[in-house]
């Protein structure tokens, strides 16, 4: 079985190519992607990979979340398939590759199987899970949370977005409302490429990262509540300003997690004042706050460290500051069966490796809560994510879409 398959590679130019098709949907004039889960361009994204996934032979379903599900059959279908897969919804200033590069090249390696006539013994299914990213419904990665019961399928349909739009009205706007409940498809494994994220292997000139963890994130909804009174006429000490309190808090976020650097990293990215005027002192403020480490009892005192700060803060300043935990997944450590999979096919093809830890969620870190799986990581450039820059070399997608092929091929075996 092994010299049928060893000398099998993708094919980085068409890979390449399906990766920039797919960025017109919703391109940006800087070079990015905005692809709100859900919207417009998502639908579009959708419609084009389902046509991609069928004429490649699969059967895709979708659930009541709008998980895309693409099947190529093995040739033992009484055993659950191997899953891998990722996500193809942007943040709003989002890049080409986040997400991308894993559903894509899940898409690539059965193209390259199906030309070389390879059927695997256990099936193969691709995925693409509904809004990965959370920057229109919270939680991030809600679909494949409710895949493994963290959330009901009712909770996360009732999710509403900035506009009062829920998670449910958005899929049936889009059509992607699936028949198929959420769970409905069993996974023996999942394997989960992406990029980085981060500077490490790109620092380390490294191609391949073999994620042997994920950093566990606390999420939190902050209000606060000060009194709104005239900028000219209410004296300095008689202020109760919501926007000097928040300054007070970001700092406290950016103290409390550089108190456990390199274990930990704090954000307040959205921070929006109630009715703001220029001759108004705020009075009113709503915020989010975004808290990460890989190690649980860093986490903890993440928590414990922000509420003591905003207590005080709070006290001193006579306003009201409520906080709101929306969000705690705990760290993750994938499955050393599936790790040590990844690690011997970027071994075997001969790619420069490390073992890392992902500083960004997955769906692959939620899926290890019910089943063994694994991520594959590539360089990209300057380490930056989350901008409409990011970027990664045609020959670092093709590597990792090769370690990703061997991996399954691994998990799966092939049909002799
Ligand atoms: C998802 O992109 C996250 O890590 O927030
Ligand atoms: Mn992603
Ligand atoms: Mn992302």
């Amino acid at each position: 079985m092994a010299h049928v398959t060893s000398n099998l590679q993708i094919d980085s130019t068409r890979l390449w190519e399906a990766i920039h098709e797919t960025a017109k949907f919703g391109a940006t004039p800087k070079g990015g992607v905005r692809r709100l889960t859900l919207g417009a361009e998502d639908k579009q994204v959708r419609d084009w990979f389902r046509k991609a996934c069928e004429a490649a032979g699969l059967e895709v379903h979708v659930d009541a979340l709008g998980s895309m599900f693409a099947l190529r059959k093995g040739r033992d279908m009484s055993k659950p398939p191997v899953g891998l897969g990722s996500h193809l919804d942007t943040q709003p200033t989002g890049g080409k590759f986040d997400g991308v590069l894993g559903t894509l090249a899940a898409l690539e390696v059965v193209r390259t199987l199906n030309d070389a006539g390879i059927e695997t013994e256990v099936p193969i299914c691709i995925v693409n899970w509904t809004n990965e990213e959370g920057s229109r419904f919270a939680p991030a990665m809600m679909a494949s949370a409710a895949y493994v019961g963290d959330f009901t399928t009712d909770d996360i349909l009732s999710r509403k977005d900035a506009a009062g739009i829920t998670v449910a009205e958005a899929l049936n706007e889009i059509g992607y409302n699936g028949d198929k409940p959420v769970g409905f498809q069993k996974f023996s494994g999942f394997v989960e490429l992406h990029i980085e994220q981060g500077p490490i292997l790109e620092a380390e000139n490294k191609t391949i990262g073999v994620v042997d963890s994920g950093q566990g994130v606390l999420w939190y909804d902050g209000k606060i509540t000060g009194f709104e009174s005239h900028a000219g006429s209410t004296p300095m000490p008689l202020r109760r300003d919501a926007l000097a309190t928040l300054s007070e808090i970001v700092l406290a976020v950016e103290a409390t997690a550089k108190k456990y650097t390199p274990k930990a990293v704090g954000t307040i990215g959205e921070a929006v004042i109630v009715n703001p005027s220029r001759n108004v002192i705020p009075g009113e403020i709503a915020f989010t706050v975004d808290c990460r480490s890989a190690d649980a009892g860093v986490m903890d005192g993440l928590d414990a460290g922000l509420r003591a700060a905003i207590a005080e803060i709070s006290a001193r300043r006579k306003v009201d500051v409520k906080l709101d935990l929306v969000w705690r997944k705990p760290p993750t450590h994938f499955a050393p069966k599936l790790v040590n999979a990844v690690e011997e096919a970027a071994t075997k093809l001969g790619f420069s490796h490390r073992r890392i830890t992902s500083g960004a969620g997955h769906d692959a870190c939620n899926l290890n809560t019910k089943m063994p799986a694994a991520m594959v990581f590539v360089p990209c450039k300057d380490g930056v994510s989350h901008n409409e820059l990011e970027d990664a070399t045609q020959a670092d997608c093709a590597a990792g879409a090769n370690v990703l092929m061997h991996t399954v091929l691994a998990l799966a075996g092939v049909a002799s």
